[in-house]
């Protein structure tokens, strides 16, 4: 019940309507996504999102299709390409600074491999979920010589360009730079950090990582019911506590059906604010919907799923033409390496009076 008077009030107030309002810039005419999408009704988004909302943009760890991931640069030509949300993934550092990182190991996202300074630091990893890599992990580095690295462009076929230039940001960092400035639209910045692997920082006996987060968003003002922020993770457990601590809304990310089956089948589900499942989960082999939007909205949790790449089309389709399908279907917010073309496909849809 405490989950579900929530829900409704996110939806009323966290205010998905004054993060999507739109701005002379944001209002485009409709385009072929109108004549395909939902009907509207009594005004609003075109297509079936909870509430008639504009979905959200969520630069998925930056506009990191074009600039190395997880960078301030990053989360910067994100929000000018066009995003609502910027995405955070975080992990700790041996000092236990939060810091902007997908992975736990560094050797693909940054230059840590040509440091010979580090040569001796790489290792194998003692914990089973990460098998037997052979790496050079967060967990063993102080933010001082994380901070000496450079990131790196891990993708194949993406711009190198940045390489070696910019820095691992800070979680404050990253929230600093989400209060400096507006999106496009002349919004305030959303901030979507998803804590990674908290079982495994807490096997190491680091802080809990919801504390952690909670802890920062509430130096930069950003922690109380309201604030633009949505907290995700892929981890059951440390979701439903996390949800217990904060008027954030929190989002129960979900890679595949087997975990879908596994949660829905749990008695205290759902536990969640919104959720987060891989594109795959959401349409079907067959083209079609798998119902687990309409099960999610008929429980009135927002659904954002991931991720939308402009390089790695599904069945050869254009970008374009999966996105609409999927805004088509009435997912509320979509994470995507680029920003600029979820912008402008999100945008193509016009709100109906
Ligand atoms: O957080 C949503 C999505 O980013 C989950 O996948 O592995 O890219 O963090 P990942
Ligand atoms: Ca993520």
């Amino acid at each position: 019940m405490i989950h579900m008077m929530k829900h409704a009030r996110i939806l009323a107030a966290f205010a998905l309507a004054p993060v999507l309002a739109l701005s002379a810039c944001d209002t485009m005419a409709p385009g072929p996504a109108d004549a395909a999408g939902g009907a509207s009704a009594g005004g609003g988004w075109v297509y079936p999102s909870l509430g008639r909302e504009r979905p959200l943009v969520i630069g998925h760890r930056g506009a990191s299709g074009d600039v190395p991931e997880h960078t301030l640069e990053s989360y910067q030509r994100a929000l000018n390409d066009g995003a609502d949300c910027i995405e955070p993934d975080l992990v700790m550092t041996k000092d236990n600074v939060l810091v902007a990182r997908h992975d736990l190991y560094l050797s693909t996202t940054t230059n840590i491999a040509s440091k010979p300074e580090f040569a001796n630091r790489k290792r194998k990893t003692d914990d089973p979920d990460y098998g037997t890599r052979n790496d050079w992990w967060v967990e063993d580095f102080t933010l001082a010589e994380i901070k000496s690295l450079r990131a790196v462009q891990p993708f194949p076929g993406r711009p190198k360009v940045y390489d070696g230039l910019y820095q691992v940001p800070t979680f404050d960092e990253v929230l600093m730079l989400a209060k400096s400035r507006v999106t496009v639209a002349s919004n305030p910045v959303c901030v979507y950090p998803e804590a990674k692997a908290p079982a495994h920082h807490a096997k190491l006996g680091k802080p809990d990582m919801g504390d952690e987060i909670l802890a920062a968003l509430g130096r930069h003002g950003m922690a109380g019911k309201g604030s633009r922020v949505f907290i995700q993770a892929f981890e059951p457990d440390f979701i439903k506590a996390l949800n217990a601590k904060t008027e954030l809304p929190v989002v129960m990310l979900i890679g595949d059906k087997a975990a879908y089956d596994a949660i829905m089948a749990r008695p205290d589900a759902p536990f969640w604010d919104g959720l987060g499942p891989n594109t795959g989960l959401l349409i079907g082999p067959d083209g079609k919907s798998t119902g687990v939007v309409e099960a999610s909205h008929a429980k009135g949790i927002p659904v954002h799923p991931w991720t939308f790449r402009d390089d790695q089309p599904v069945n050869g389709e254009p970008i374009e033409t999966t996105l609409r399908k999927y805004l088509a279907l009435g997912i509320d917010g979509f994470f995507t390496d680029f920003p600029i073309t979820g912008y402008r496909v999100r945008n193509e849809a016009q709100f109906k009076p």
